[in-house]
């Protein structure tokens, strides 16, 4: 897929669930190779951009996304888990985000910010943490491309799927088709074969995963057991 069928895509055009790997789980000094493992199996590449201010971690950013930019084609969901999204967003998007997610909680005017990314041209995510109320997203549901419910506290991967994570995923999916909402609802951390069921039939359609894939011997086959999980 070249860049301007990305900037053009339709979300209705893939049949959910997507699974969206996590590179934070790949081996970096290989990770080409990790993500060259898994790119025919999956449409999406999430992300995580971590700043050791709002979470209590660092991780990848704008370097490394404009590395990867140039030897795939994947859609690029950018999950910022930082301060002050709103001074990155134009610096994200030139690196090749196709998605950009910020946290609601980073955000002093989260309308401001999810204007900041369309007038990138790019598509506009909001994420929550667990310890927010998640009531608190609803007025900014109406104008954003992909919503990320948060099902571990962010800033590390390899975490246990917190189950209150399926009633937020429901609450949003009523408020989403309440209003005839076509955007995405993403799930992150702790998804696993076991869970995907519950999750699946809680409204998500974007399945992040970071350690169920990517420490997986096969990788490939690790997203179409875990797709095939959540459709049983
Ligand atoms: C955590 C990150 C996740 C993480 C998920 O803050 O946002 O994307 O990589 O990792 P797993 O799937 O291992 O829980
Ligand atoms: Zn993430």
């Amino acid at each position: 897929m070249n860049y301007e069928l990305r900037e053009s895509v339709d979300p209705t055009m893939w049949s959910a669930p997507e699974i969206a790997p996590s590179v934070l789980s790949a081996d970096f000094g290989y990770l080409m190779d990790d993500i060259k493992a898994i790119e025919g199996d999956c449409t999406f590449l999430h992300l995580d951009v971590m700043d050791g201010h709002y979470v209590p971690n660092m991780s990848i950013g704008l370097p490394v996304i404009k590395s990867i930019r140039k030897h795939t084609d994947m859609i690029f969901d950018t999950h910022l888990m930082i301060d002050n999204p709103d001074e990155y967003i134009a610096a994200f998007a030139d690196a090749g985000s196709d998605y950009i997610t910020f946290h609601v909680e980073c955000s002093k005017d989260p309308l401001r910010t999810i204007e900041l990314i369309k007038a990138q041209g790019k598509k506009a995510g909001m994420s929550i943490h667990p310890d927010t109320p998640i009531e608190t997203v609803v007025p900014y549901l109406k104008e954003l491309d992909l919503f990320l419910v948060m099902s571990v506290r962010p800033g590390f991967g390899g975490q246990k799927f917190m189950p209150e994570a399926l009633e937020r995923l429901k609450f949003i999916r009523t408020q989403l088709d309440s209003i005839n909402s076509k955007a995405l609802l993403s799930v992150d951390g702790g998804v696993i074969n076991g869970n995907a069921s519950d999750i699946y039939n809680a409204g998500a359609t974007l399945f992040v995963t970071g350690s169920t894939v990517f420490c997986a011997p096969d990788k490939s086959k690790a997203v179409k057991d875990l797709k095939a999980c959540a459709l049983s």
